[in-house]
């Protein structure tokens, strides 16, 4: 059994290692991120999916046995009715695990948002616990849905107000073509296993591909001449890659085709695609990445059909909108906020009349605990609320205050909900 290591007491009751909480200010970003998303892929006719954090151990064993992410950081564990799960590592596994189970008319489109968990070294942009929105397709290897796919992420970043975003595009062709490239790949590699040691000589064996992304410099130098993947691929898988080509092009969707992007997973075929963030570190510069997938479907007993799709990592591409000064955090100011100045201020008048400002959808606040009037001045101050509504006792008419042009209107109770809904909401920047 291997040895637990304790938490420190100080530490106990601290987000674990690697994990972070995602609080307001910065959670109204992180909403409004997922909204932009939501709002996108509904607009490309894909729906939401909603998959369980945990699976059986065997939907993410699919990914890639050979793999990191399953063989090394996934979050594995027995229940207490001895069954093995595995918190989700990724997204598409779950997604094609639902797919395989409910059997819905394909092409089944689909995107979600959700954490994802990795036992990974934390630094920045690398956690053991990241958000990712993506999409999925499942049920056509029609280049079209390719071509969607990255528009529909593309776009996605280029509304966030992203402009130093480089598509990298590959094809790892067919399972014919590729078993046929990771075969001329092993031949040209294995003389270099003596000068590049016992890991590489492992990596040789068990997944070769996943050299071709090495850092290692020494590596690097060998790799730069391998066969490259794209010269061969089989007819088939060559003429689907030109149709992806020729749709982003038609698109005016740039990308850098890229032959030794091979991406983590072992279930790619055909298209893969990563985004990279000019403005990030290169180590971390990846925002999103994805690709096609042919078997995993069979894989898990379903039907032999195609899917592709790509995850965005939230918290990095919230980075790279730091770094080019995009998509700001404010959170939007509130319409309206009550200052409450009667003397008897346990009467509910006050929340009575947030109650009916919030019916017509403004945004309304006031200071709770029987705040002092300076503290509730200050407090409506900073909130920067377009109204202020003061309540005072014995009035039978409120004080409006507009802050744009800090005019004071005297408006009836009766009245000042319509009143301020018709400057209110109507004017909303
Ligand atoms: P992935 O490349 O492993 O692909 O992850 C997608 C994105 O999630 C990455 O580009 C990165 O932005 C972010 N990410 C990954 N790991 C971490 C981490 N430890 N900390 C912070 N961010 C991270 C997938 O997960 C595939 N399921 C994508 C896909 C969908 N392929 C086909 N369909």
């Amino acid at each position: 059994m291997s040895e637990q290591r304790s938490t420190s007491p100080r530490d106990v009751f601290r987000a674990p290692k690697g994990t972070h909480d995602i609080l307001p200010p910065g959670s109204h970003r992180f909403a409004a991120f997922v909204d932009t998303f939501t709002a996108r892929a509904r607009g490309f006719g894909y729906g939401l999916a909603v998959t369980p954090l945990f699976e059986h151990l065997e939907v993410f064993l699919r990914v890639g046995e050979s793999t990191d992410v399953v063989t090394k950081e996934m979050y594995q564990f027995t229940d207490k009715g001895d069954r093995r799960l595995a918190l989700r590592p990724e997204g598409t596994a779950s997604i094609v695990r639902a797919f395989v189970e409910h059997r819905p008319t394909e092409p089944w489109k689909v995107f979600y948002s959700a954490p994802n968990f990795r036992y990974e070294r934390p630094q920045k942009g690398r956690y053991r616990q990241h958000w990712q929105v993506g999409a999925e397709v499942i049920g056509a290897p029609d280049p079209d849905l390719d071509v969607e796919i990255i528009d529909l992420a593309a776009g996605f970043f280029a509304s966030l107000g992203l402009t130093r975003v480089r598509l990298k595009l590959n094809s790892m062709g067919d399972a014919q073509s590729r078993g046929a490239y990771v075969g001329r790949l092993q031949e040209y590699l294995a003389p270099h296993v003596r000068a590049l040691g016992d890991d590489f000589g492992r990596m040789l064996t068990e997944n070769p591909l996943r050299i071709l992304d090495s850092k290692n410099p020494a590596v690097i130098d060998v790799i730069e001449r391998a066969p490259q993947l794209p010269e061969h691929l089989s007819a088939e898988a060559s003429a689907h890659f030109e149709q992806v080509q020729a749709g982003l092009n038609a698109l005016g969707i740039p990308f850098e085709l890229e032959p030794r992007l091979v991406r983590g997973f072992d279930y790619y075929t055909g298209t893969t695609f990563e985004f990279a963030a000019e403005s990030l570190d290169a180590a971390q510069d990846a925002i999103g990445g994805g690709g096609r997938y042919d078997s995993l479907a069979a894989e898990m007993g379903g039907p032999d059909v195609s899917g592709i799709g790509f995850g965005i990592g939230i918290e990095r591409a919230l980075f790279a909108c730091d770094a080019e000064a995009v998509f700001p955090a404010d959170p939007a100011p509130l319409d309206v906020f009550v200052v409450d100045l009667r003397i008897d201020t346990t009467g509910p008048e006050a929340a009575v009349l947030l109650h009916d400002l919030r019916l017509e959808d403004l945004t309304v606040e006031k200071a709770y605990g029987g705040r002092s009037e300076k503290a509730q001045w200050k407090l409506a101050a900073r909130h920067g609320a377009r109204f202020t509504v003061v309540l005072e006792s014995g009035a039978s008419e409120l004080t409006v205050r507009e802050r744009s042009t800090g005019e004071e209107h005297k408006v009836g109770r009766d009245l000042v909900v319509g009143w301020l809904y018709e400057r209110g909401s109507g004017s909303r920047p």
